[in-house]
């Protein structure tokens, strides 16, 4: 049961009608974890809101009565922006899942609840297409993709989900319900309030309503598997990919062990025969309306790679076989789930210094003694450092692994680089945020969560350090 007063209580159930408010303990099990390692925050009580004015009244409530409020979404993040690690009030957007296509100015409005992939699949009916693909896809939603700025395999020749967001509407942490921008392609007109919401986590405000911006669908696209004796190989490929004057619309790279422990866990549905020797993957994608000038990429795209070490390229000839691959793709974070229990990090540098960042991260966890799982956007210079549990005792994950990760933060700062590419900081990373910001840096950040925020209701805990 919840520590909540019973007045609030009242009033919550007043506003939401009995229905859509919810004690029991399976449920609030349910909305107190995310994909974030094994954490689990139940809130006190979960409500599940039907619109922008519901959500006003019960922040007003929960300013009155000083209770947190957390906003839940599809519950697939990877950096806790979505655990009530304080208790209060878990504010589920799901009943919000309207999407309203314009057709003739390329753009939706969509409500926070609508699954990215659904997004994607109702406009490419349309001739469409939305561009950001988190691997999450199925599962997640976009209200939590814009609040975490996700990203996904296409960012590197699309762009991440901010750059298709011309327009938010908003319940500020103080409850007013507020536009942030206009439903423009161009906007020089004051303060960025819409980007500054985005990738805001939770912590700013919850979105009701997103105006998008949307692409011309693409006709067609080449596939093909690039296997490499060399994982730092692997990575410096990419930039002489791009060096060559190509723009693919995915670049990603898997370890060896990424790969591996992915087809196990699918269990047969796909199999590929991969050479002892193969260290890593480059999985490459060319997209585009011209099948002609799609080959010619392909084509100079394998002369760049025949100065490396590699394997036979595997080119995926059928839909099924692109298919496979990319569920191969996709599923490399829940199958690294699966095998042990683990840390994910989400560097991000400047390409060129991809190889360094690889290298550096496998003598730190030689140092510390953990093993780790990469894979990620190698475009965007942005890796996934899966940390593995795998032999290690609680005593040596509960103390050496953070200062590993400390290091590997270090490193990826030294490198130009940052701490998350797409996953956000949220709960977990919270207190490398030194690493990346001095002190004014901190404190410009924490001004602007009390100018929204004076109360501190908002999804507290996150983002910032514990100590600024
Ligand atoms: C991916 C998610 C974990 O790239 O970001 O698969
Ligand atoms: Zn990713």
């Amino acid at each position: 049961m919840s520590h909540l007063n019973h007045s609030l209580v009242q009033k919550l159930e007043s506003i939401l009608g009995a229905d859509h408010i919810f004690f029991d303990e399976e449920t609030r099990k349910n909305y107190g974890h995310d994909e974030t390692e094994d954490y689990s925050f139940p809130p006190s009580v979960v409500v599940k809101p039907v619109n922008a004015q519901e959500i006003s009244e019960i922040v007003k409530l929960a300013n009155e009565y000083k209770v947190p409020v957390v906003p839940i979404a599809g519950r697939t993040g990877l950096s806790g922006g979505a655990l009530s690690i304080h208790e209060g009030i878990g504010l589920s957007i799901e009943r919000l899942n309207k999407i309203e296509v314009d057709e003739q100015n390329l753009q939706a409005i969509v409500e926070p609840a609508v699954y990215t992939q659904v997004l994607q699949e109702t406009v490419l009916e349309k001739g469409l297409f939305y561009p950001p693909d988190p691997s999450s896809r199925g599962s997640c939603t976009i209200g939590g993709n814009v609040a975490e700025n996700a990203g996904g395999a296409r960012a590197v020749k699309y762009g991440v989900t901010k750059d298709y967001i011309l327009n938010l509407e908003v319940v500020l942490p103080t409850g007013e319900i507020v536009w942030t921008g206009a439903n423009t392609l161009k906007n020089s007109t004051g303060y960025n309030l819409t980007q500054l919401m985005v990738g805001s986590e939770g912590t700013l405000g919850i979105i009701t309503k997103i105006v998008m911006k949307l692409l011309p669908k693409v006709n067609n696209n080449i596939l093909m598997l690039v296997p490499f004796f060399k994982a730092e190989q692997a990575c410096e490929a990419v930039v002489a990919i791009f060096r060559s004057g190509i723009v693919p619309s995915a670049l990603e790279f898997m370890e060896r062990d990424a790969i591996d422990w992915t087809l196990r866990f699918l269990n047969d549905d796909i199999s590929i025969n991969i050479k002892d020797e193969v260290q890593a993957h480059l999985l490459i994608e060319v997209d585009g309306n011209y099948p002609d000038v799609l080959f010619s990429q392909a084509e100079k795209i394998t002369e760049v790679l025949e100065q490396y070490d590699i394997d036979e390229v595997l080119f995926a000839d059928t839909e099924d076989q692109k298919n496979a691959l990319w569920k191969l793709r996709r599923a490399v974070g829940e199958a690294v789930k699966s095998n042990s229990v683990y840390k994910e990090e989400d560097t991000v540098v400047p390409r060129y210094a991809l190889p360094e960042l690889l290298k550096g991260i496998k003598n730190i966890g030689n140092k510390y003694g953990f093993q780790s799982v990469c894979y990620g956007h190698a475009g965007d210079g942005n890796l996934h450092v899966n940390i593995v549990k795998g032999t290690m005792t609680d005593e040596q994950w509960a103390n050496e692994v953070p200062k590993g990760i400390r290091e590997i933060f270090e490193l990826t700062v030294s490198l130009k680089g940052t701490l998350s590419g797409e996953h956000g900081i949220g709960y977990v990373q919270k207190n490398y945020m030194d690493i990346a910001f001095d002190k004014k840096q901190l404190s410009l950040m924490k001004a602007i969560k009390e100018a929204f925020d004076p109360n501190n209701i908002l999804n507290p805990g996150k983002v910032l350090p514990d100590t600024i």
